[in-house]
């Protein structure tokens, strides 16, 4: 069998799947990673792991005959894809598969923090509806939806506006050629146009605080922002003081910075909704996720090609 080496966190049925292909090992379980690898690095050719925890260039440079990664996940800041691909090594990775839950997830983070849903919920466990009414909420149908990001995800979200007779723009850097939506090259006036904000860009360097004090100003009291990208687009410290001052309405949050570590002050904001990055925690997609990570594995010890190869940077 293949040696594997794991380096993510991953289902538990995605690991008996591997270890009934491969020669498993857990990197992740390792006391001594450094000792072990100086040991064994040069025996792997293969490692999953998963999107948030990846790879980077030293894990990358211990295993010098490595010629496959197979991530869990269709974020790619935590792989350092340039080694990578400097290697020649082949990444795969899972995209698509996770576009409907992780839109729905927008769309629910959106809903929940306009309308007041998990605050309300509270209000009624509390018992507070004896003494009263909870505040009133935000029409989400009509309102304007400002998206950063049309990648696969962010079309999903854009197509599920229709349902909601959201008008849509969006801001990347380029537009989409076929994209029915008014692409906005200015990220400060598509939160200046937008009701509601949704971040769903890919991660990394090049977006890190792409939202900051001014696009949040520019958002302003009315505005609402919603993350499902990652953490590291939003300035947090930014965005919490922003909703602490009521200079924004609200913010529905899948991502963090520093993971799993939450602003404490955000846990007081009854205007924040804030999950634990389960937009594409559903049976369905990891399952078809893990299908992905399997598939790619099989592919490219196959014929050398893998069903999702990362884009070369
Ligand atoms: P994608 O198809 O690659 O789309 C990425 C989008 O980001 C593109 O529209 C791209 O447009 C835009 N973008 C990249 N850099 C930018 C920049 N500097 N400024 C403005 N826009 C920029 O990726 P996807 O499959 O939709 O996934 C998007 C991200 O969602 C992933 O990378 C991942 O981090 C995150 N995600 C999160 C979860 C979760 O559980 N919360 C689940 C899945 C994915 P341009 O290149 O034209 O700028
Ligand atoms: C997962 C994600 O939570 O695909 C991504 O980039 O962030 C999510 O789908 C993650 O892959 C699990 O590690």
């Amino acid at each position: 069998m293949i040696p594997l080496l794991n380096n993510g966190r991953l289902p538990p049925a995605l690991i008996e799947r591997l270890k009934a292909a491969y020669a498993w090992h857990d990197l992740t379980a390792e006391a001594d990673r450094a000792a072990f690898l100086a040991r064994h690095g040069a025996q792997f050719s293969a490692v999953v792991t998963s999107a948030g925890i990846g790879i980077d260039a030293a894990l990358i440079s211990a295993l010098p005959n490595l010629r496959v990664i197979s991530s869990f996940g269709v974020g790619l800041d935590k792989i350092d894809l340039a080694t990578a691909h400097a290697r020649g090594i082949a990444v795969g990775y899972t995209p698509d598969v996770l576009n409907d839950c992780v839109a729905d997830t927008a769309f629910g983070l959106l809903i929940d923090v306009a309308r007041g849903m998990s605050a309300a919920d509270r209000f009624v466990r509390r018992g507070d509806w004896l003494q009263g009414n909870v505040p009133i909420g935000r029409k989400v149908s009509g309102a304007r939806l400002g998206l950063i990001g049309l990648g696969r995800i962010g079309r999903t979200i854009a197509e599920r506006s229709t349902g909601f007779g959201m008008p849509v723009r969006y801001h990347s850097r380029r537009p989409v050629a076929d994209a029915p939506w008014a692409h906005e090259p200015s990220l400060i006036e598509l939160a200046r146009w937008a009701d509601f904000l949704v971040v769903i860009t890919a991660g990394g360097s090049a977006t890190r605080h792409l939202v900051n004090a001014a696009v949040l100003d520019a958002l302003g009291p009315e505005g609402f922002i919603v993350n499902v990208a990652r953490g590291s687009v939003i300035d947090e410290a930014a965005l919490v003081r922003a909703l602490a001052e009521g200079r924004i309405a609200g913010a529905g949050l899948d991502v963090f910075e520093d993971e799993p570590r939450v602003p404490t002050a955000l846990m007081a904001l009854d205007n924040v909704v804030l999950l634990p990055h389960i937009a594409s925690a559903t049976r369905e997609t990891r399952q078809a996720m893990a299908d992905r990570v399997v598939d790619n594995l099989q592919a490219f010890f196959a014929d050398g090609r893998l069903v999702s190869a990362a884009p070369l940077v």
